[in-house]
């Protein structure tokens, strides 16, 4: 496995690779976790190289956000790339990303405007416009995302579809702890307390999902049960619980077609999201 940190070396590095097969590509900010493994197992089963970018993207974070304490460790990173299998490690500085005040940029209408993008303002805006500069800078076939960030997916998919991006997007199912809480790099910001309340999302999500099993589809009712959960717990605020037709994003009041049931909640200064889809086709699957 090599790790290179310049835009030069992964073109030089990968021009053959393009060449004798399929190239896929993780995108990531480090701090590398199952949920991560899972996205690099899938890329490593049906790619001939496998590439991870590494890189804590400053354009997605708000000026009140985490991004001085995001974890930063690429070694640690690096052991799990190399355990996985992974051909190709790309950790560029925030100067090789952005190496000049960056003037253009992709925003995606519509879809970056609810949910996470009312509360995180250009966040989506970030997100869009590094993941387009690494499908250009790796120009892999394949890029792997993971359902947790279920609207950053969606975004995704969107951006490649209206651009015309020549690579397939897979989304991988969200990867859970045993009681249920969604892996995600910012647990690890939970105090102890925090992290025993933090399973609520999960519960307030198969709660919902019961309740359509039984035969409820007004998102009004189904929300007011997710509420209800967390309520039970002081140490969660929430920030929002909402069901939004899981295509559009645009609010549902009844669930005819698949929707997306989305959370995010604070303990403490941390926030955590979460989600399941809810769907007639299936309705008694586990979230
Ligand atoms: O999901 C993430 O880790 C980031 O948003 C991504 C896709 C790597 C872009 O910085």
């Amino acid at each position: 496995m090599e790790i290179v940190e310049t835009i030069n070396e992964v073109r030089e590095r990968l021009a053959r690779a393009r060449v004798q097969g399929r190239v896929g590509l993780v995108p990531t900010m480090g701090a590398l976790h199952a949920g991560h493994a899972s996205l690099i197992e899938a890329a490593r089963r049906a790619c001939d190289t496998v590439v991870v970018s590494i890189f804590v993207n400053p354009t997605q974070f708000g000026p009140n956000e985490d991004f001085d304490r995001y974890p930063r460790d690429l070694r640690a990173d690096a052991d799990i790339c190399e355990r996985l299998g992974v051909d190709l490690v790309f950790a560029p500085s925030t100067r090789e990303m952005y190496p000049r005040v960056n003037r253009t940029w992709v925003e995606v209408e519509k879809l970056s405007e609810p949910l996470c993008g009312a509360r995180r303002p250009g966040h989506f805006r970030g997100v869009a416009t590094v993941c387009t500069k690494l499908f250009n800078i790796v120009q892999p076939d394949v890029a792997y995302f993971g359902q947790k960030d279920a609207q950053q997916a969606i975004i995704i998919r969107r951006i490649v579809a209206d651009l015309n991006l020549p690579l397939e997007i897979i989304v991988c199912p969200i990867v859970r702890e045993p009681d249920g809480l969604a892996i995600s790099s910012r647990n690890q910001y939970l105090d102890a307390a925090q992290r025993r309340e933090a399973t609520r999302l999960y519960q307030a999500l198969s709660a919902a999902r019961r309740r359509f099993a039984d035969g409820v589809r007004q998102t009004e009712a189904l929300i007011a049960t997710m509420r209800e959960v967390l309520s039970q717990s002081p140490a969660l605020r929430v920030e929002y619980v909402e069901i939004v037709d899981a295509e559009t994003l645009e609010p549902v009041a009844s669930i005819e077609r698949p929707a997306l049931v989305a959370l995010a909640v604070h303990a403490g200064s941390t926030r955590l999201i979460d989600n399941t889809i809810l769907d007639l086709n299936d309705p008694t699957a586990s979230v």
